[in-house]
């Protein structure tokens, strides 16, 4: 990598984390964009790439402050649809929102759609969904009880990890669709998941087990079930999780 490409590279991860940081409310040093309120303020743009052919969401910015302004998740759902923010849009099937119940106790995220997901437009209807809903089922609660959602809504082609800039696009959607179920505990299924939501670098197996906080909201991070389908071992440690959070829900 010569050092153009390097610094380049430096300038986008300080964008992405800036980014992250703005989603989460934490934006005061970056400009504000004068015509929308301040949480509806799009994530600091990258430089256009030739992977990126989407729309920034400057062009798209009037459905954006929609969006951060809907009053159910029926309607965000509606306005996210057609989604072009990220590369993410170009290869998906499905924008998968999320489902469940709009006024939940509890909500599970995950990290985001894999091929199954993306076929039918739901969150975890694949191998690890199916452990989900027994988990979900083993807490005392069936799946249309609880609402799950993921970090971003369109399948990483191949399933690679979501990158940071296409976390910190979708990041937004996420805080709404959270501030309208207004649950009262979170589950932060895996590492992407609980690292976005706690805005930490922990690894996941440091983090899992002990209760944090998202705008006062509990949040217990725990093992991804797609992780436990490989490592069935980690069952038992991932449900004295699941009995955290019933004790604390009672
Ligand atoms: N894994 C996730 O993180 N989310 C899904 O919706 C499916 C699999």
């Amino acid at each position: 990598m010569n050092e153009q490409e390097t610094q380049q590279l430096i300038r986008d991860s300080i964008q992405t984390h800036l980014g992250l940081l703005q989603s989460f409310g934490v934006g005061s040093f970056l400009h504000r964009h004068a015509d929308l309120p301040s949480e509806s303020i799009a994530t600091t743009p990258s430089e256009p790439t030739q992977e990126t052919s989407a729309p920034t969401p400057q062009q798209d910015s009037n459905n954006h402050a929609d969006i951060l302004q809907a009053q159910s998740l029926e309607q965000m759902s509606a306005l996210l649809t057609d989604c072009q923010r990220c590369r993410l849009c170009e290869k998906r099937q499905n924008l998968v929102f999320g489902e469940g119940n709009p006024n939940a106790d509890l909500m599970f995220i995950g990290e985001g759609p894999g091929a199954d997901e993306d076929a039918q437009g739901r969150p975890f209807v694949g191998r690890a969904g199916q452990l989900l809903d027994k988990i979900i089922q083993a807490m005392g609660y069936a799946r249309e009880e609880v609402y799950i959602a993921n970090v971003v809504k369109c399948r990483p082609p191949g399933n690679r990890n979501p990158e940071l800039d296409e976390i910190a696009m979708c990041m937004p959607f996420l805080k709404k669709q959270i501030s309208l179920v207004q649950p009262k505990m979170i589950m932060c299924l895996g590492k992407f998941a609980a690292q976005t939501v706690l805005d930490s670098q922990m690894p996941i197996s440091r983090l899992r087990g002990n209760f944090y906080e998202f705008e006062g909201i509990p949040v217990m991070p725990t093992f991804h079930p797609a992780f436990l389908l490989r490592n069935p071992n980690m069952k038992r440690p991932m449900w004295e999780d699941c009995k955290q959070v019933m004790e604390k829900l009672k």
